[in-house]
């Protein structure tokens, strides 16, 4: 028998101790033990709870009990979640976390003192909710050299988009839809601006490419800035308008970043909706690759934090190489220095926009009569650029058109 310990009683660790006893049998089954929860280390009272007798409030009770193998921590944020693995991991035992904002900021150092204590610190949960997508990146894709990951990593604001797009839903309704189905972070703001997918893509991009990127070298913008009319303008183009977090090698150094793209309605992502998420990986073997599911809520993140659990008792023994190590300073390249094409939303009159961008494709053509009507009214022009990179759309904007939006638009892939 493996005992375990679970931080936190939320979303995601009361799914865990839920799921390993629904699937008891069937977990003891296939790792040829059975998995005990021991503890539940929560602050908070929960009367009533069926596993209300494994309930502790002092961390120090799971560090000194030796029976304990491996830690769950399921607490969030880079406070008492980073002291208590690191005092797991140093006192021997194997963690397992959903956290992203702790394997973003922290990785490299908890895999070291991970590898120098022989125990595992796995995050599969981490991206993607309940899709695959650590594992296969660093163990059944480790052989390709990878060009490129980008994707819908943010079940949340995938949410918000597709309600606001095909149910005519408020932002703020679907922002309440999204949080009572407990997909949003415990504060939102990290999902609509952006940062829960920067987190999301620093740990792809570490992972694939060897070296620790931290959230501050990705720019990030959020879905705040996109309108209804946005969405408009990009469907009579053949567009959809998603979140993305994209990491693309650059020589020998990787540009990562987070922001709002114009996405071709034939490009299967663009079909990804709602809470779904989905990741293209591309590398010089496999070519490319799409993994998608279900990105955010209870059972499918405690299905990837009870996969874990299962591969570190299976492996208790034994490093897993899950993992990078620190960057030099200058890994970061500058994402401005990326071409695309750019979608571009302003009052400017077509004759100046033609005469400062030359050649490009205006949206308001593709409209309905009544929207053509109201644009008119407000004077207002859409327009696709050719491919350049993100200095030069600026430097052609600063000849006095102001952008309302401006998007990227991804590129053929
Ligand atoms: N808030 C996150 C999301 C939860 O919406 O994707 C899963 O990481």
């Amino acid at each position: 028998m493996i005992n375990i310990a679970v931080l936190g009683y939320g979303t995601v660790g009361s799914g865990v101790v839920s799921l390993l006893d629904k699937n008891a049998a069937s977990i003891s089954g296939k790792i040829g033990q059975d998995i005990k929860v021991k503890y539940i280390l929560d602050i908070r009272d929960f009367g009533g709870d069926p596993f209300g007798s494994l309930f502790v409030k002092t961390f120090d009770t799971i560090v000194n009990d030796p029976q304990i193998a491996i830690v769950v921590e399921a607490i969030g944020g880079t406070g008492a979640a980073l002291e208590y693995t690191r005092r797991s991991l140093e006192a021997g035992k194997s963690v397992i976390t959903s956290n992203k904002e702790l394997v973003a900021e922290h990785g490299s150092d908890l895999i070291k003192l991970a590898m120098s204590k022989e125990v595992n610190y796995l995050f599969e949960a981490s991206v993607g909710g309940g899709i695959p997508l650590i594992r296969p990146l660093a163990e059944c894709l480790s052989a390709n050299i990878i060009s490129e990951i980008y994707g819908i990593l943010n079940g949340t604001t995938n949410y918000i988009l597709t309600s606001m797009k095909k149910d005519n839903a408020s932002f703020d309704d679907a922002l309440f839809k999204a949080q009572q189905e407990g997909y949003a972070e415990s504060d939102p703001t990290a999902d609509i601006e952006g940062h829960d997918t920067c987190r999301k893509i620093c740990i792809l991009a570490s992972l694939a490419f060897g070296r620790h990127i931290y959230p501050n070298e990705a720019p990030t913008t959020g879905i705040s800035n996109v309108s209804i009319s946005d969405m408009l303008y990009a469907k009579s183009l053949g567009y959809e308008i998603k979140l993305l977090g994209r990491a693309k090698a650059v020589g020998d150094k990787v540009a990562v970043y987070v922001a709002p793209h114009l996405i071709s309605t034939l490009h299967t992502l663009s079909g990804i909706n709602y809470v779904m998420n989905g990741v293209m990986i591309r590398g010089n073997a496999v070519g490319s690759v799409l993994l998608c599911g279900p990105g955010a809520g209870k059972m499918p993140t405690a299905s990837a934090v009870a996969g874990d659990i299962m591969n570190a008792a299976k492996h208790l023994k034994a490093r897993k190489w899950i993992g990078w190590s620190d960057a030099d300073k200058g890994f970061a390249a500058d994402p401005e220095l990326l071409d695309s094409a750019w979608y571009i939303r302003t009052d400017a009159p077509r004759d100046k926009i033609e005469r400062v961008f030359g050649s490009v494709i205006f949206a308001n053509d593709g409209l309905s009569d009544a929207d053509r009507i109201s644009n008119a009214k407000n004077a207002e022009n859409t327009f696709i650029t050719s491919v350049i990179n993100g200095s030069k759309v600026d430097e052609l904007l600063s000849h006095g058109i102001f952008a309302k939006s401006k998007f990227r638009v991804l590129g053929d892939h």
